[in-house]
């Protein structure tokens, strides 16, 4: 294991099981209600068409809510994290729901030698996914070696023009301060919470994080073997990027308070694999 890899994963396990019980994940919502739907899916239902039957690869799942989301839209699910606790909670989540969902711990990287090469329909991924990978490069190219020809990736990311961004400022300015293009060198954190509510501590606060360009994820997928298909930009994010200066939405999304238009906070591209 890489070194990047021991202080993100010492960072997820602890943070799994204070997600699963924060109310922001809302897994009793998916227990209680059979149609429930992540908002994460929600929010790109319209893109993501009918999926019923297809075979479907949801990378780095977490604990399983958007897998089962996608499961329950009528997708056969297999999901991966390298985050053994996560998975524990994703797999607990699909037996008390009775999704057609199942969980594999493996490295992103690991993924086709864990769950099978070239014969995946959809391979469904994102939301704060990429900056954890330090080559968009190789993540592509484990994205082609899942799917089947014609088979199609779905991703719905933060912006890499709001990664770069400082975060911490409470004057409304927006300052890059963060690299847009990938590097070699990592961003390391060192930051204690999590960003959902919870009254849980933790002690593994170290993370290694990368920026990836929007171009370097297009090409890097074009030299993979896909055709791109579909690429949005939108003016909202799934999570309160910039604290203090966001508002939060009826979709559970968040945009900026002041004059949004001024940033692209997310994107949704497809991608499918040429024959
Ligand atoms: C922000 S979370 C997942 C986002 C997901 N959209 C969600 O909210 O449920 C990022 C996930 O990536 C996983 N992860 C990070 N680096 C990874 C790697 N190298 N291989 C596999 N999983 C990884 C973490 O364990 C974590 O579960």
């Amino acid at each position: 294991m890489e070194e990047y890899q021991g202080f993100n994963m010492a960072s997820w396990d602890e943070r799994a099981p204070a997600h699963a019980a924060s109310p922001d994940y809302a897994v009793e919502k998916f227990i209680a209600d059979p149609a429930y739907l992540s908002e994460v899916v929600r929010f790109d239902l319209p893109r993501l068409g009918d999926i019923g039957g297809l075979r479907g690869v949801h990378l780095q799942c977490h604990i399983g809510t958007d897998t089962i989301s996608l499961a329950r839209l009528g997708a056969s699910m297999t999901g991966v994290d390298f985050s053994a606790p996560a998975v524990e909670h994703a797999t607990d989540l699909a037996g008390r729901t009775g999704a057609d969902a199942r969980f594999v711990c493996a490295d992103v990287y690991q993924a086709a030698d864990a769950v099978g090469r070239g014969t995946f329909d959809l391979v469904f991924t994102g939301v704060g996914a990429l900056c954890w990978l330090p080559s968009v490069q190789r993540w592509a190219r484990v994205v082609a070696s899942l799917l089947r020809p014609g088979g199609r990736l779905f991703i719905r990311e933060g912006h890499p023009m709001l990664w770069a961004l400082d975060d911490e400022r409470d004057d409304g300015l927006l300052v890059v301060d963060y690299p847009y293009f990938e590097r070699d060198e990592p961003m390391v954190f060192d930051q204690g919470g999590t960003y959902v509510s919870t009254e849980a501590e933790f002690t593994h606060n170290v993370t290694h994080q990368w920026n990836h360009g929007l171009g370097q994820i297009v090409t890097a997928l074009i030299e993979a073997g896909m055709e791109i298909t579909a690429l949005t930009e939108h003016d909202s994010v799934p999570w309160d990027a910039l604290p203090a200066r966001m508002t939060k939405l009826e979709d559970g999304e968040w945009r900026l308070t002041d004059r949004p238009w001024r940033l692209a906070h997310s994107y949704t591209l497809q991608a499918v694999r040429r024959g």
